[in-house]
């Protein structure tokens, strides 16, 4: 059966020390849940975050990573890095990156490739732009996102791949998609991944939702049959509002 994750993407927020303060407050919060959680602190900031939470059911993941495994990239991190400060999971595609740092479906694939040939998980994020929805090309987008980056592999990767559908014009906006709109189209992409692969793949990768995820509407979100989790940004900043997101489950 798939799990159910909820994903805290820290984005760029918070130096050491605050870093250490919310790790301290989410430790003191959490209960057994039936979401596994994680958390992705910047890169200065994921060594110490693991070891904070190293005897802790909270992952610590990455916000990125370069496809190389060294050499001359100035300013990247590997997968090789990540891996030897004990972080194996890593969000690749999210749409601030494809946006600002202009990183499309081919680097994404190489990326992806990175990642699992390091062994590592991945969180793959995905979502259309307003104009898309706007134009009713959402599906297409989306569709085309996943195949360009994901539909080449093996069908054995997919144990190491999370989706996580992340609608731009919901990002940070405080606008979330509706129940109906998650579901609606978290069902379309596991559709799409059962026609390429098979019942087993489709029915275990966990998809997650996010956009403006708040613990107002968590529940309701995550009450979908297709959506197993959420990937949040704003409200992941708050112990007490990540945690009550988690126990939305
Ligand atoms: P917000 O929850 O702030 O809208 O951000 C979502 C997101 O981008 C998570 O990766």
């Amino acid at each position: 059966m798939r799990k159910n994750i909820v994903a805290g993407n820290w984005k760029m927020n918070n130096d050491l020390a605050a870093t250490r303060t919310l790790i301290s407050e989410l430790e003191s919060q959490v209960k057994t849940s039936s979401a596994e959680m994680m958390i992705a602190p910047t890169f200065t900031n994921l060594l110490e975050a693991s070891k904070l939470l190293k005897e802790s059911n909270i992952e610590v993941i990455a916000q990125n990573m370069h496809f190389a495994e060294n050499g001359a990239y100035t300013g990247e991190i590997s997968a090789t890095m990540l891996k030897s400060i004990g972080v194996s999971t890593v969000i690749l595609g999210h749409s601030e990156r494809r946006e600002y740092f202009n990183e499309d479906d081919a680097i994404l694939k190489q990326k992806v490739e990175a990642a699992l040939e390091n062994n590592m998980r991945i969180v793959f994020c995905f979502g259309e732009k307003l104009e898309d929805r706007k134009s009713g090309n959402h599906f297409n987008v989306v569709e085309n996102q996943i195949k360009n980056s994901l539909f080449h592999l093996e069908t054995e990767s997919w144990k190491s791949i999370v989706l996580a559908y992340e609608p731009v014009w919901a990002i940070g906006t405080g606008e979330t998609a509706s129940p109906d709109q998650a579901q609606e189209m978290h069902q379309f992409i596991r559709g799409l991944v059962n026609t390429k692969y098979d019942d087993l793949v489709s029915e275990n990768i966990s998809i997650l939702y996010g956009g403006s995820v708040k613990p107002a509407n968590a529940k309701e979100i995550f009450s979908n049959p297709d959506v197993d989790g959420g990937l949040i940004g704003g409200a992941a900043l708050n112990a007490e509002s990540f945690m009550a997101i988690v126990n939305a489950f």
